[in-house]
């Protein structure tokens, strides 16, 4: 399903390459039609799902279309996969104003996992849940941890077991391309970024 990633193992040329290979293309773009089309593609793929997917009405980034579209469908698609077992999903997507950066987040009420591996995510093939009960091969997150980390930004992840999971990630230089109005500056107070040290 997810073909960049495979491109982006097998060094192919494809979006994929890109993520280490070339120059970012960065353009000013609104994610959130993005993000409205990725969960349009999920709905389509599973019609018989009720999922409430809420966004914001603008969530402007200075950043790469084509990869952010890839790091929209991944965690869309986990945020999709992770909540699958619960009778009323929410997601949610936008961002937030933070002292002097700004944090997009992709916000969900399934599953969730427990903190104590959460380091463990953006590894290559790490998974903290069984094959049985949620399918994948765990390339997802260290694709995302990658393209955030070329965008200069940095990534991380809150969760408990059960109450759903939350990824926030930033860009490098956000700031110079100010929020839109209807961003909710100190709503949420920041959590400090995990060190992500493995090589995706
Ligand atoms: N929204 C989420 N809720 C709960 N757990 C998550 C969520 N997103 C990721 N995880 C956990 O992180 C692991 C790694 O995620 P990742 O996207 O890399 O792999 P995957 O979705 O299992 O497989 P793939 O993305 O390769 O199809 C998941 O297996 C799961 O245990
Ligand atoms: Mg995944």
């Amino acid at each position: 399903m997810w073909n960049w990633q495979s491109q982006l193992l097998a060094g192919g040329s494809g979006t994929g390459a890109r993520v280490s290979r070339t120059q970012l293309h960065r353009e000013t773009v609104d994610l959130a039609p993005v993000a409205d089309a990725v969960v349009k593609q999920l709905r389509l793929g599973q019609p018989e799902r009720d999922v409430e997917f809420v966004s914001q009405e603008k969530v402007v980034a200075y950043c790469d279309p084509a990869l952010l579209r890839a790091v929209l469908e991944n965690l869309l698609g986990n945020a999709w996969k992770f909540t699958s077992t619960r009778p009323s999903v929410q997601i949610a997507f936008g961002v937030e104003e933070a002292k002097d950066e700004r944090v997009f987040y992709v916000r969900d009420n399934g599953a969730g996992f427990d903190m104590a591996y959460a380091d463990k995510l953006f590894g290559m093939f790490q998974r903290l849940h069984a094959k049985s009960e949620f399918e994948g091969t765990g390339i997802g997150l260290a694709t995302v941890h990658r393209v955030i980390r070329r965008h200069g930004g940095k990534i991380w992840a809150e969760a408990a077991v059960g109450q759903g999971a939350t990824f926030f990630f930033t860009f490098d230089g956000d700031a110079r391309h100010a929020a839109s109005p209807d961003t909710h500056a100190g709503e949420r107070a920041i959590a400090p970024a995990m060190e992500q040290s493995h090589a995706a």
